[in-house]
C-alpha cells in the first residue's frame, strides 16, 4: 500500500525466531476453575496461579533481561524465557469463545508488544480444541483463523498519526516483522491464508487511511485521486477507474446527488471502478455502491454541534468501495466487480437544497425533501440507479452510514443488513461470521414502504421520526435499486468509533472491506448468472 511501510508477516520462520523481541504465548482456560494453564517452567515461578486463568483477553506481561533468554526457535517450554517480552494471553474456554474474541485477543496482544517497542514479534497460534463442533464456527478451519489473525494484526499495526508531532522522549513504535507460529501440520495451508489475510488487511487499511482524513483534506476530488492511485497501483491491468464530474452528472440527470452537493464549494464526483477478474465473461457479477458524504453538516436542517466532527466519517461507505476494489485486484478474484463511490459534501449555504424541495433522480423517480440531513439516501438513489442501469449487475450491495437509528438498534458490534433476497442475506451474514465483521438482518417488508410515500412526489426522504428509521432508509432506496438482487448494509454504528476495537486504534475501522471481500471470495457465479 502506498504511503505506508510494510510490516512483514510470515509463518513458522525459524530464522527470524532467533532474535525475537516479543512473543505471545496463548492459553485456553480450563472448564474446571481449579485447573490453571500449564505455564513454562521459567514463567510458573514468577506469577501467582491466581493471576492468570486463561480467561478470554487476559494478559500478563513477563519481561526478562537478555542474559536470561534462550533462542526462541529452540523451545517455548524450556527453562528460560524466549524473548525480552513474553505476553501470556488468555483465549477463554474452547467451547465458549467465539472466533471474533479469539482473533481480537491475538491482535490486542500484538498491540501490547508493539507498545513495548518490540520490533520482531512472534505469535504462538493455539489450535482450537473442538472448534469444528462449536456451532457457528463449523466452517472456520484453523488456517482460516490464522488468516484472520494476519488481517487483524495488519489492522492493529495501522494508526492515523501523520499529523502528530514526533515526541523525542517517546519515539513512535514500529514493528518490522511478525512470525505466526502454527503447528507444523498446518504450516502449508496457513501460508496461503496468511498471504490472503495480509492483502485483506492492507485493503482495509487503505479504506481506514481515507476515512480518517478530515473533511478539509478528504474532499470528493481528493478521494477520487486516491481511487485513481489505487487503480494505478493494482498493476495487473484489471482495475480501471473513471470519474464523473458535475457537468456530466447534470447531463446524466443525477439531480438528487447534485441537490445534496449544492451547498458546498466542493465539486461532487462519482467514481466508477471496474475490476475485470473474469475477462472471458461479459456480465458484471456484483456492483458495490458506497455513500461518500465527505462531511455531513446536515445542510439547512443543520446538525447540533456536539460530535458534528464525527461526520467526516460519513464517507465511510465510499472509502470501503475503494478498499474492496483494491482487494479484489490484489486477491485476483475471478469475478467482474464494479464499484461506485458517490462523493459529495453536505453543507448549508445560498446554493444549498432546502426542506420542501422536490428533486428528480436519474431514473425519473421524484423525491420530496423533508430534511436535508437525510442526504445519504438521495446520493445513493442516483448512484444505485446509475449502477443498475449501466451495469445490470447480478447482485448489488450498498454500504452507507445511513441512519443514526441503526447505531441505536445494533450498537457498534453489527451492521444492519436489509434485503428481500434471503439467499444474499444468508451469504452476507455467513461472510460476516467468517470475516469478523458481523451483520444482522432488519426487516424490509413492503408494508414499511408506506412510511416513505409522499403526498406530492413518489417518495419522501424521511419516514416517521423515531419509527423504524433503518427500514425507512431501505424502503426509500428500493425504487432506485432496480429489479435485480440487492442488499443494503447500514454501517452507521460500525464504520468508526472513538475507542480502540479488536486491536485497532480509534477512528475508521475499514468496515465492509473484510465482509465484502469474504462474500466475494465465496461467490458462486454459476448459480447467480442471469445473463
Ligand atoms: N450520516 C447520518 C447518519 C449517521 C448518524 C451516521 C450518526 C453515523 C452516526 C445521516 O445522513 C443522517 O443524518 N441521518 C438522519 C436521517 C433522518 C433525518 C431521517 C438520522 O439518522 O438522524
Ligand atoms: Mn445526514
Ligand atoms: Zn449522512
Amino acid at each position: 500500500m502506498f504511503g505506508v511501510d510494510f510490516m512483514k508477516i510470515s509463518v513458522n520462520d525459524a530464522k527470524n525466531l532467533k532474535d525475537i523481541d516479543g512473543m505471545v504465548l496463548a492459553y485456553w482456560q480450563a472448564e474446571d476453575a481449579a485447573r490453571r494453564p500449564e505455564l513454562p517452567l521459567w514463567a510458573s515461578g514468577s506469577i501467582d496461579t491466581a493471576e492468570f486463568s486463561g480467561a478470554i483477553g487476559q494478559m500478563v506481561m513477563l519481561r526478562s533481561p537478555a542474559s536470561h533468554r534462550i533462542d526462541a526457535s529452540a523451545s517455548t517450554s524450556s527453562s528460560a524465557p524466549p524473548a525480552r517480552c513474553v505476553l501470556l494471553l488468555g483465549l477463554g474456554m474452547p467451547a465458549k469463545t467465539n472466533s471474533h474474541a479469539y482473533v481480537n485477543a491475538y491482535a490486542q496482544g500484538f498491540g501490547v508488544l508493539k507498545n513495548a517497542r518490540c520490533k520482531t514479534i512472534a505469535l504462538q497460534i493455539s489450535e482450537w480444541p473442538g472448534a469444528q463442533n462449536a456451532g457457528n464456527h463449523a466452517q472456520l478451519s484453523f488456517p482460516h483463523l490464522v488468516g484472520r489473525i494476519a488481517s487483524q494484526v495488519m489492522m492493529a499495526d495501522y494508526a492515523f498519526d501523520k499529523y502528530k508531532q514526533v515526541d523525542k522522549n517517546s519515539p513512535k513504535a514500529s514493528v518490522d516483522e511478525v512470525v505466526l507460529m502454527v503447528p507444523a501440520a498446518h504450516a502449508a495451508a496457513a501460508h496461503a491464508s496468511v498471504s490472503r489475510g495480509v492483502k485483506i488487511g492492507e485493503a482495509a487499511n487503505l479504506t481506514r487511511m481515507m476515512q480518517n482524513e478530515p473533511g478539509n483534506v478528504a474532499t470528493p476530488s481528493w478521494i477520487a485521486a486516491q481511487a485513481a492511485q489505487t487503480a494505478r497501483a493494482a498493476k495487473n491491468g484489471r482495475l480501471s477507474m473513471r470519474v464523473i464530474g458535475k457537468s456530466e452528472l447534470a447531463r446524466l440527470k443525477m439531480n438528487a446527488m447534485l441537490a445534496v452537493a449544492g451547498g458546498s464549494s466542493q465539486e461532487p464526483k462519482l467514481v466508477i471502478m471496474q475490476y475485470r477478474g473474469a475477462p472471458g465473461r461479459k456480465e458484471w457479477d456484483t456492483a458495490i455502491v458506497g455513500k461518500g458524504v465527505t462531511f455531513d453538516s446536515g445542510g439547512i436542517s443543520i446538525k447540533p454541534s456536539s460530535k458534528m466532527d464525527e461526520m467526516k466519517f460519513d464517507k465511510s461507505g465510499a472509502c470501503a468501495v475503494i478498499g474492496i476494489l483494491s482487494g479484489c485486484a490484489s486477491l485476483g478474484l475471478p469475478l467482474n466487480v464494479v464499484g461506485v463511490a458517490a462523493l459529495v459534501e453536505n453543507m448549508p449555504g445560498g446554493h444549498a437544497y432546502r426542506p420542501g424541495d422536490i428533486v428528480t433522480a436519474c431514473n425519473g423517480t421524484t423525491i420530496e425533501v423533508l430534511n436535508t440531513d437525510a442526504e445519504g439516501r438521495l446520493v445513493l438513489a442516483d448512484a444505485l440507479a446509475y449502477a443498475a442501469k449501466h451495469y445490470s449487475p447480478n447482485t448489488m450491495i450498498d454500504l452507507a452510514t445511513l441512519t443514526g437509528a441503526c447505531a441505536v438498534a445494533l450498537g457498534d458490534l453489527a451492521s444492519g443488513i436489509l434485503s428481500d433476497d434471503d439467499e444474499m442475506v444468508d451469504e452476507l451474514v455467513a461472510a460476516g461470521e467468517r470475516s469478523g465483521e458481523r451483520v444482522w438482518r432488519l426487516p424490509m417488508w413492503p408494508e414499511y414502504d408506506e412510511k416513505v410515500k409522499s403526498e406530492i412526489a413518489v417518495v419522501k426522504n424521511m419516514g416517521e421520526p423515531g419509527n423504524a428509521g433503518v427500514t425507512a432508509g431501505a424502503s426509500f432506496l428500493k425504487p432506485f435499486a432496480g429489479e435485480g438482487r440487492w442488499a443494503h448494509i447500514d454501517i452507521a454504528g460500525t464504520a468508526y468509533g472513538s475507542k480502540p476495537r479488536g486491536g485497532m486504534s480509534a477512528g475508521g475501522y475499514g468496515t465492509g472491506v473484510r465482509l465484502v471481500l469474504e462474500y466475494l471470495s465465496q461467490y458462486k457465479t454459476s448459480k447467480k448468472n442471469r445473463n
